[in-house]
């Protein structure tokens, strides 16, 4: 595989030359982190759906990152669905911290100055567009 420019695909690369499977690393971490998140997948589905979402979240950032051809919609698609499954938009925005956490332990002194800026640049940016518009859509009577 030839070394890629962008980033955030680059520390994606260099974890997959190391690490076969992420999802164990990713949820002990949310789970840790955020235990209320465990009981959300005690469904039959639960394992299934772990390894799914954490595989098209993956699919999502790097789209979101790179030239935004259309797995990225899923993002603001699955925060309005995840509101239904009773996850709290603060939560849903953490997962994506998480698996960049995630990345730079298993990176360790690979974790790149210019990996480190992309990823703390694309929280805040998958931040702006899960947490922010809800405020912003809320329906108001227009002004009389
Ligand atoms: C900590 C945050 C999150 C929690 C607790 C959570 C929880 C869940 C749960 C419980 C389901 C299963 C719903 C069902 O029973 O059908 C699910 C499915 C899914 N989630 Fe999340 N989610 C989180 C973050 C995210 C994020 C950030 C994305 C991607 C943008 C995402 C994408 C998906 C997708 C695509 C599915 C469907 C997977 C499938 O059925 O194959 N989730 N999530």
């Amino acid at each position: 595989m030839t070394a890629s420019a962008n980033p955030i695909q680059q520390s994606f690369e260099r974890v997959a030359e190391r690490c076969e499977d992420l999802t164990p690393l990713v949820y002990h971490r949310l789970f840790r982190e955020h235990p209320e998140a465990q009981a959300m997948f005690r469904s039959e589905r639960g394992e299934l759906v772990k390894g799914s979402m954490l595989a098209l979240t993956i699919e999502a950032i790097l789209d979101f990152a790179g030239d935004r051809r259309g797995s990225f919609r899923l993002i603001e698609c699955e925060a309005a669905s995840h509101d239904a499954y009773g996850t709290p938009r603060e939560l849903f925005v953490a997962f994506f911290g998480v698996i960049a956490a995630t990345l730079r332990e298993v990176l360790g002194i690979d974790w790149s100055r210019e990996i480190d800026a992309a990823w703390q640049k694309l929280l805040v940016e998958l931040n702006d567009v899960i947490v922010q518009p809800q405020a912003q859509m809320r329906w108001r009577w227009p002004k009389a």
